[in-house]
């Protein structure tokens, strides 16, 4: 008999995908790069929480807060060492990716950057990479400039080394696209950042649910993701920044929680991270980001990267088949890691068009710009659609999503 895949092994412990049906059809939820969906380890997780342990945390001189700081801290220690951190206090909870972003374009951004300093992003990037930094481009002047991409759809290095120069202060880019689906070389990038003493920020986003990130193995200074991607809730998300660096950064939120004391007219900051985390957190959620990571870290990331390269190639094969599909990024065979997902537009139809009638199938994709209307804008495309996976998906599913895109492509062929 053979060995049960990861998807069999893992597919029952999600309710949504093991238990729901649309009307006549399984729901194929091939939208995971949007939001992941979550197991019941962490639904538990955040069911506990509200029902034993629910106080504010770092406040009160009773139990019940103690027990809740005590697991929200164990989920800052889980986090660190997910991602290889040196030290818990290099993790900041935000509520997301985005907010990460934010903080780092504010604190450090307008305690650093002058008129005239250059910031290096790429064409590739997620909305919440572009506009915190055209905010901060605006408060102080800084240049923005943009690593542009290969005729595969990967990060042309030419081009960052020809744009890189002394002035060039950060360098801010996905490691894997939310579109393209490429694996950025991030050592590489952070090897010339480093000639020129820039620091880099990486968006883990799509990289943190299906491979593995070691930060010992990656000279880099700050690196966000959001836990509604790796199997966790939304409203929680973190950034690990370089404990020195993170040291001299001001406070990006004032309130309550973040400071050391308070006077009338002035105050002074906590130690790190709280100095970062102004006002309640999102305590149950940072506790189930825990359960989340922990979930993931059983299954393991070098099976999930296994199992998810074999349905990516399977996706391609098939989606090369069918005629007047153009997919955007580089193909497995192009790049061996690039992410599970696979991005396309057709012909003289409109990807909404595509996934509303696929949906009418129980068949969950997205169609749109996925928030990188700037890389839609360079291939001439307002929208396209995206199938993403997880390691929940099968074959089989891939094979009945092929056929219903190509019956649908078919039906508006036909009808335009
Ligand atoms: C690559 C990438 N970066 C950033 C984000 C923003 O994530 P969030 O909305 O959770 O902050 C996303 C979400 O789609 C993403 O895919």
């Amino acid at each position: 008999m053979n060995k049960p895949t990861l998807a069999e092994k893992t597919r029952g412990d999600f309710p949504l995908i093991s238990e729901y049906s649309n009307i006549d059809n399984n729901l194929i939820y091939f939208d995971h790069a949007a939001t992941s969906q979550k197991p019941k380890k962490v639904l538990q997780t955040i069911e506990n929480y509200y029902s034993r342990t629910n106080a504010n945390v770092h406040r009160g001189a009773h139990q019940l807060s103690a027990m809740a700081t005590e697991a929200f801290e164990e989920a800052r220690q889980i986090t660190a060492e997910f991602i290889g951190a040196k030290n818990s206090r290099e993790i900041v909870f935000t509520r997301n990716a985005t907010e990460a972003i934010n903080l780092v374009a504010h604190s450090w951004g307008n305690s650093t950057i002058k008129a005239g300093d250059e910031i290096l992003l790429t064409i590739m990037e997620h909305h919440s990479n572009l506009v915190p930094w055209q905010l901060l481009s605006q408060r102080t002047n800084c240049v923005l400039k943009h690593i542009g991409i290969t005729d595969n759809g990967e990060l042309d290095i030419a081009d960052l080394k020809s744009k890189l120069t002394n002035k060039t202060k950060l360098i801010s880019l996905v490691h894997i696209s939310n579109t393209l689906g490429c694996c950025n070389p991030i050592q590489e990038v952070a090897s010339l950042a480093k000639q020129v003493d820039a620091l880099v920020l990486v968006d883990a986003c799509q990289s943190l649910a299906h491979q593995k990130i070691d930060l010992n193995k990656l000279d880099i200074d700050f690196l966000v993701g959001s836990a509604h991607k790796f199997c966790g809730p939304t409203g929680i998300g973190f950034l690990w920044g370089k404990e020195k660096i993170l040291e001299i950064m001001p406070p990006f939120l004032g309130g309550g929680e973040m400071i050391e004391e308070a006077f009338l007219e002035y105050s002074t900051w906590g130690d790190l991270p709280h100095k970062f985390e102004a006002g309640t957190p999102a305590i149950g959620e940072a506790i189930a980001m825990g359960s989340a990571i922990q979930y993931i870290q059983n299954l393991g990331l070098k099976n999930i990267h296994q199992w998810e390269k074999i349905l990516t190639q399977h996706l391609f094969e098939n989606l090369q088949c069918i005629p007047d599909i153009k997919i955007l990024g580089p193909t497995p065979k192009q790049q061996n890691n690039r992410g599970a997902l696979a991005t396309f537009s057709v012909k003289g139809l409109h990807s909404n068009d595509i996934s509303e009638i696929l949906d009418t199938k129980g068949i969950c994709i997205r169609s749109g710009h996925h928030c990188c209307q700037p890389l839609h804008r360079y291939y001439g495309l307002n929208s396209t659609a995206r199938a993403s996976l997880s390691f929940t998906s099968t074959i089989q599913e891939i094979n009945l999503f092929s056929e219903a895109l190509s019956e649908t492509i078919g039906f508006l062929k036909s009808n335009s």
